[in-house]
């Protein structure tokens, strides 16, 4: 019996990219527990990023059994359990054994830059964009791949055999969760899938062309199902015995979440970077504006639904690095009491270009910069540049995506932790000269995953039922005159320049 008199519940976990956590969530979309637990950045050298995959598959248990103890249940008030993730983050393990051959590559690691530079040699970087919606660059996961079997040594060898599973932050967890080296189920789900430059969008099966292109042997792949479908049940731990109901890579089940149903409905997270992406429904277009072409979503057996994506690399992420790298605040918080401190950005501008620039440029050589500086900038207009950065930035996807949709935008529908912010979000209405809305649960990653899972099981109907859950928030309306936001505009497109063609 439950505490909370409401059961019966839905548990997502949330595999992110600087912590995993769970929630538990009731019929009405309401959050009743969460737990979360941060794992540690590896930086072995400028560009590159890894997670230890153990310690993250240790901090999930942790996570789901204080979720689960928080909410004073047990695993028989759970219905399902729904699982997004951090996408694209690469890691290859011992069937035999479950033991990682490698730390995990972060989608933000540059390492393959090279390589993507070679692949796309004499044909150029949107070799595979007709197949994947992607262009080359060292964010997706096959080039991760790839870098790792002629890294590792004997790995090819091993992988050939057959002894070696690739997955990404999904498959890891459900592999794990369902019973690792006894029995684990080795899938991934569309969405995930679309992110690897491995998988066909219009057939949702791995391309054999590409696969020998890049040449990763088949047999390393997981299998391909849809999102939200029943794929195994939990062995062990506070949830043992609950369907593995859904799985959905973080952007996807926050756009589940957001309720974004129809075509034309889009809205931007702001976690360690910043991903918008728009329903375009059940066929994929493509972009000629520099934004991607993903999977949105796959209901069991239903037609698929597609998306278009802004992604930008760092924005909360740049919080943190004032935080943990420069010791300019104590707190993420505090970035937004040290920039309300000055009135503007002092004439400096900080285009965080850490992973090369993603939409709408796809540079890899890229790196960052903060321009415009005189001995009379203090560290308070450079607090204000960095959150005018993540502004900025979603202008620049907010353009593409007018471009490529001819719907211009009318509200931007936000969510994600950086959206307590009311200076950002202020400032990012003032940009964007739009609306920006935010929904009652703000956690719409784990929201996604959970009402994903809730369809797969029934514990819902349909998304009308979702739907019915979206309840507004908060507002930021615009209050900058046009031309201040076009000189800005102007001076910000400047220092984007400064940052391409870093690394030869
Ligand atoms: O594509 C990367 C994205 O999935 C990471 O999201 O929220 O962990 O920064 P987040």
């Amino acid at each position: 019996t439950s505490t909370h008199g409401h059961g019966p519940f839905i548990a997502a976990i949330d595999q992110g990219t600087t912590s995993s956590r769970c929630i538990v969530f009731d019929r009405d979309g309401r959050i009743v527990s969460v737990d979360q637990k941060e794992h540690e950045q590896i930086f072995p050298k400028p560009g590159w990023v890894e997670h230890d995959a153990k310690e993250i598959w240790a901090n999930v248990q942790q996570v789901v059994a204080g979720a689960v103890e928080k909410a004073g249940i047990t695993a028989a008030d759970v219905k399902a359990i729904g699982i997004t993730n951090q996408r694209e983050t690469t890691l290859l393990w011992d069937k035999n054994t479950g033991e990682p051959v490698h730390n995990a590559i972060v989608w933000q690691d540059t390492r393959t830059d090279a390589l993507c530079k070679e692949l796309g040699r004499n044909v150029g970087q949107d070799r595979f964009r007709r197949e994947t919606g992607l262009p080359l660059a060292s964010y997706f996961s096959g080039p991760k791949v790839r870098w790792l079997l002629d890294n590792v040594e004997g790995l090819r060898e091993r992988a050939e055999r057959g002894d070696i599973l690739f997955g990404t932050m999904d498959s890891w967890v459900i592999w794990n969760l369902t019973g690792g080296v006894d029995g684990g189920v080795h899938v991934t789900d569309v969405t995930n899938a679309s992110r690897t430059m491995l998988m066909n969008l219009r057939s949702l099966a791995w391309d054999d062309r590409i696969l020998s292109s890049m040449e990763i042997p088949a047999a390393v792949l997981p299998e391909i199902r849809s999102s939200a479908e029943v794929y195994g049940t939990a062995k062990g731990g506070a949830l043992d015995g609950v369907p593995v109901a859904s799985a959905l890579g973080d952007q996807q089940a926050a756009l589940f979440g957001q309720t974004c149903y129809d075509k034309g409905e889009a809205k931007s997270t702001y976690g360690t970077g910043t991903f918008m992406l728009m329903n375009t429904g059940d066929e994929p277009v493509q972009s000629y504006n520099g934004l991607l072409t993903t999977v949105g979503y796959r209901i069991g057996d239903q037609k698929p639904v597609y998306a278009l994506e802004g992604s930008i690399a760092v924005t909360g992420s740049l919080v943190q690095w004032m935080r943990d790298q420069m010791g300019l605040i104590k707190s993420a918080a505090e970035i937004e009491t040290l920039a309300s401190s000055v009135e503007d950005n002092g004439g400096a501008y900080f285009v965080p270009a850490f992973s090369g620039l993603f939409a709408p440029y796809w540079r890899s050589d890229a790196r960052g910069v903060i321009a415009g500086l005189t001995r009379y900038v203090t560290k308070a207009h450079i607090a204000r540049a960095v959150l005018e950065a993540t502004a900025w930035q979603t202008r620049e996807i907010t353009d593409a995506m007018t471009k490529d949709s001819g719907v211009e935008l009318t509200a931007l529908k936000v969510d994600g932790g950086m959206t307590s912010n009311n200076l950002l979000m202020q400032t990012l209405s003032d940009f964007l000269d739009a609306p920006v809305v935010r929904p009652m649960v703000a956690e719409t990653t784990c929201l996604g995953a959970a009402y994903a899972a809730g369809l797969a099981v029934g514990f819902w109907p349909d998304t009308d039922a979702l739907r019915a859950n979206w309840r507004r928030a908060a507002e930021w309306t615009p209050r900058m005159d046009a031309d201040t936001r076009d000189r800005e505009y102007k001076n910000w497109l400047k220092a984007v320049e400064r940052t391409m063609g870093w690394i030869e």
